[in-house]
């Protein structure tokens, strides 16, 4: 049966994908291309799948269309479209929010109680433990989100796990912390800092750099899912899934001035609103439950993330120099 992946055109969502029809697994594929970032930068993360003759792909938007006949014939659902994004879930965008990540939940979690075989692995946030009890923290922990994100993850959680106890579907969600590598989302830090830098632009800093987060490698990421997907023991529980390594922004810095060879201009700007001091996963859950190993260091899929922007970045003057040739020849 092929499995269902929701929010394939993203960042994590292309990266599960790819490696799942690389296991000779065939994939439905679900986005609606929502407009968090550009339709080209999505549709380049999925081509590779697109190309495949395994791939499926479903345009549908999950907070309106219907998806019971594709969850009816998958026998796993890996729940990860969302509005993603912790700083810009403020002021009206919060309406986004709540429907891209609450509304289109419960639509999906309605289609697959119809179907309660089918198991549903919800990529949930760190961001739900806000501020949290402790470090490093562990799934007991009381959630307490810090920005509107947090709390519409942490809503939606709440739903998978409410309709397990209610219909015993089998839910479980991963709680990812910060995650990085190769077509990270274009806000998020790792992504601009290695632009900026290589544009020999500023980097900006959001407060003093201290701040501290679980950076979690995508690969990690995608093997944590599949075998939640697989694990007797998962569905109904909570599981972080953070990176093992926790390293502050200023040290991010470090390694990337280190890896291109010269040091960054740096400006700062205030700390934003939503944005919690320090993140840091227990993950002793994980890895008896899931046999959960993060492989990558900060050092090596930082260097991995660079290489592919470096590579992308030349595609693209590439591409433009061919329109230009192109339409000049046209004329
Ligand atoms: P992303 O924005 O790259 O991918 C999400 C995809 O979902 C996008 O392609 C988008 O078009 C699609 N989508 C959004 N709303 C939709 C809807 N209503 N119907 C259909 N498709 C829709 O984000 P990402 O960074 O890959 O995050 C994937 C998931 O992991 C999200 O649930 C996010 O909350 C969670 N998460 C991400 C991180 C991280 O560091 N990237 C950390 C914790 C949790
Ligand atoms: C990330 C994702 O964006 C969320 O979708 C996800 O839910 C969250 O992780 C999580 O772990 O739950 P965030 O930790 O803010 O959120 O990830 P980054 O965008 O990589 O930011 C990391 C740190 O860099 C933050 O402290 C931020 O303030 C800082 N930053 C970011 C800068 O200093 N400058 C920038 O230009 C961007």
């Amino acid at each position: 049966m092929p499995a269902l992946v929701t929010g394939c055109a993203g960042f994590i969502g292309s990266h599960l994908t790819e490696a799942l029809l690389s296991d000779g697994q065939d994939v439905v594929g679900v986005d609606c291309f929502n407009d968090n970032y550009g339709r080209t930068h999505k549709l380049r993360n999925l081509e590779r799948a697109l190309a495949h003759e395994r791939f499926e792909f479903v345009p549908v938007d999950l907070a309106r269309g219907d998806l019971e006949e594709f969850v009816a014939a998958s026998d796993v659902v890996f729940h990860l479209a969302a509005e993603p994004g912790v700083r810009s879930s403020w002021g009206a965008r919060f309406e986004t929010y709540l429907r891209n990540n609450v509304v289109a939940t419960q639509h999906l979690l309605e289609a697959t109680r119809r179907h309660p075989s089918t198991r549903l692995v919800y990529a949930s946030s760190s961001s739900v433990y806000g501020d949290a009890e402790c470090y490093p923290t562990l799934e007991t922990a009381t959630p307490r989100p810090y920005s509107p994100y947090g709390v519409t993850k942490l809503a939606a959680e709440h739903l998978c796990l409410l309709y397990r106890r209610n219909f015993d579907l089998e839910t479980v969600a991963l709680r990812f912390f910060s995650v990085y590598g190769p077509r990270q989302r274009p806000d998020m830090a790792f992504s601009r800092f290695l632009h900026a830098a290589l544009d020999g632009d500023p980097v900006h800093i959001l407060g003093d750099g201290g701040q501290t987060r679980d950076f979690t490698y995508v690969d990690d990421v995608v093997a944590a899912l599949r075998a939640a997907a697989e694990a007797s023991s998962a569905p109904g529980r909570i599981y972080n899934v953070g990176g093992g390594t926790r390293a502050s922004v200023n040290h991010v810095l470090e390694l990337i001035a280190g890896m291109i060879g010269h040091p960054l201009e740096i400006e700062r700007a205030p700390a934003e609103h939503g944005d919690v001091r320090d993140t840091s996963a227990d993950i002793q859950l994980a890895a008896a439950e899931l046999d959960y190993r993060p492989s990558a260091s900060l050092e090596d899929g930082l260097s991995v993330q660079l290489d592919w922007t470096v590579k992308l970045r030349a595609q693209l003057v590439e591409t433009r120099s061919q329109s230009r040739r192109a339409s000049t020849s046209l004329r």
